[in-house]
């Protein structure tokens, strides 16, 4: 009888530890990487679909080196959005995204809003992320923060000029470029590497 009591017990204990190593494919730090992927994931697949919708309201508007400038965040995002997804799937997951309708104001407003997004991305979702993929030693997810990181904060100076320089943003055929790669985006190619993942130039995309 004893013995049959040892049994039962072991074998419960065996079908725990293998329903628990079942829904759990990663440990718990590493889970935390995988949610703030998810996170940034949905962030970045909005701000692109934003942005594009930003983007339509400068052409109404006349703004039309602020669509091009919003169009170049969009792709930026969009790699963003890639290099993320990259990630989750290592991983062992789907990247997921809630894309919602864009609340599209006037120009003058949409840059206010995207003003604030880049900034909160730049100083305080990215730098969180990045410091908790560090602490797990995930490589991957380290490199996809620290690059959207970078590309953001370039965002807020782009959309900030833009801001204080409304009336002179009417020029047609402004054109942006987009790292392919990180997503880091600027208005001169005056550079041989990225500055921030080091690709060779030709890795940029002109979006106008
Ligand atoms: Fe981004
Ligand atoms: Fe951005
Ligand atoms: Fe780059």
């Amino acid at each position: 009888m004893k013995m049959l009591i040892g049994y039962l017990g072991l074998s419960v204990l065996l079908m725990c530890v293998a329903t628990s190593a079942y829904d759990r494919p990663v440990n718990d730090a590493a889970n935390v990487t995988l949610q703030n992927l998810q996170t940034a994931f949905n962030g970045e697949s909005n701000a692109h679909a934003r942005y594009l919708a930003f983007a339509e309201k400068a052409d109404q508007e006349g703004y039309f080196q602020i669509a091009a400038l919003f169009r170049a965040a969009a792709k930026a995002e969009q790699i963003h959005a890639n290099n993320h997804e990259a990630e989750i799937k290592k991983l062992g997951d789907t990247a997921k995204a809630n894309v919602e309708n864009s609340v599209v104001k006037s120009t003058k407003e949409n840059l206010e809003a995207a003003i604030k997004g880049e900034t909160y991305e730049r100083d305080a979702m990215y730098p969180d992320f990045y410091k908790q993929a560090r602490s797990v030693a995930i490589p991957g997810a380290v490199q996809t923060f620290n690059y959207a990181s970078s590309a953001e904060a370039e965002h807020a100076k782009l959309f900030t000029a833009a801001l204080n320089n409304m009336a002179t943003m009417r020029t047609k055929g402004a054109t942006y470029y987009v790292c392919t790669v990180c997503g880091y985006t600027t208005t001169n190619l005056d550079f041989a590497k990225c500055h921030v993942c080091y690709s060779p130039k030709d890795k940029y995309a002109a979006v106008s």
